[in-house]
């Protein structure tokens, strides 16, 4: 008999192919997401969990799935999912690294070049008719960004990805982390600055990479903002837990920084009747980063390999808490 599995929400076809052929699947075809009580229903009698960002899979989740053997979550990020609780049961957890570094750097370094040089507002322009003057001079001037300088908070896979791509455009790259990385440094020729501080005084950008936990949550607040330059621009495409978005709002209104653009929020779907959304210095997209159709294939594929050597017993190719199998 085959193992039973259930997926969230559809993905590229070629996993789904690869999944129905190892396994029963189950997939949520609805058009928002799988509410969390009809999920508790579906993962009664399940061997393995494919699930995105929007589940939140905790210890309930997992007491109504007996037979659970593999949770994989179609993200490198996990903060949807109890780690510890499904290390403490046992239940390996699967995730897709690497594979989207890349493209989630291109879009950051959109995000940043678009906010710089005020292309929506620019568009926004053109469509309303203002363009009146062939040529303006003080149009809608906005910021260089060759030879300015980049603080990147998190110098992961895709922090470093970033600062490669700064450098194509001469800019002096600052690094602030908990590990400091000389192999990085070397490489990319970035600084390292030992204090978040200091990185968010000096830099002209900043471009948020670091993971949710309980020690990056709300890392930028007001405290953040208030020493930042005037003229500095955010960048977040991390989670956006990781900024306090009312302090946010506060710095963006009192220009306390010019600009930022993001495409993560601290309730996504951003709620309409959000303050950002009044704002004219902010970018904000759907949570998009790694949307390439090459890439979230190849994110769909690992994810639907986790799942299928999951529910085999076998030991999962990215697996985010492998201490589960010393224990075995
Ligand atoms: C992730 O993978 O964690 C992103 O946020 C979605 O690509």
């Amino acid at each position: 008999m085959k193992p039973k599995v259930y997926v969230t929400r559809r993905i590229a076809p070629e996993a789904l192919n690869m999944i129905s052929e190892a396994a029963e699947m189950k997939l949520w075809t609805g058009e928002l997401t799988i509410p969390p009580e009809m999920l508790l229903e579906q993962v009664k009698d399940i061997d393995g969990l494919l699930c995105l960002l929007n589940e939140k899979v905790d210890a309930t989740i997992m007491e109504a799935a007996p037979r659970l053997k593999v949770i994989s979550n179609c993200a490198v990020g996990y903060d949807n999912i109890d780690i510890a609780e499904a290390t403490r049961r046992g239940i390996p957890v699967g995730n897709t690294p690497g594979v989207l570094s890349e493209t989630t750097a291109d879009f950051a370094f959109s995000l940043l070049l678009t906010a710089a040089k005020r292309v929506v507002e620019a568009d926004k322009y053109t469509r309303s008719g203002l363009w009146q003057v062939p040529w303006e001079p003080m149009l809608l001037l906005g910021q260089d960004i060759h030879h300015s300088t980049l603080g990147i908070v998190g110098l992961g896979r895709i922090g470093a990805e970033v600062a490669r791509r700064a450098k194509g455009f001469q800019m002096h790259v600052l690094y602030n982390d908990t590990l400091r990385r000389k192999d990085a440094e070397d490489e990319l020729g970035v600084e390292y600055v030992s204090t978040l501080s200091e990185l968010l005084s000096r830099s002209d950008f900043v471009s948020l990479h670091m993971p949710l936990n309980e020690d990056t949550k709300g890392l930028i607040g007001a405290a953040e903002f208030a020493v930042m330059k005037p003229t500095a621009i955010l960048v977040n495409t991390s989670r956006g837990q990781v900024v306090d978005q009312r302090a946010l709002y506060k710095a963006l209104k009192s220009g306390q920084i010019a600009y930022a653009a993001i495409d993560v929020c601290e309730v996504e779907p951003i709620p309409m009747d959000d303050s950002l959304l009044t704002l004219d210095n902010i970018i904000i997209t759907p949570h998009m980063a790694s949307a390439s159709t090459a890439t979230r294939t190849k994110m769909a594929m690992m994810a639907a390999a986790n799942l299928v050597v999951g529910v085999r017993g076998e030991k999962l190719p990215n697996c985010v808490n492998p201490e589960v199998y010393d224990r075995r």
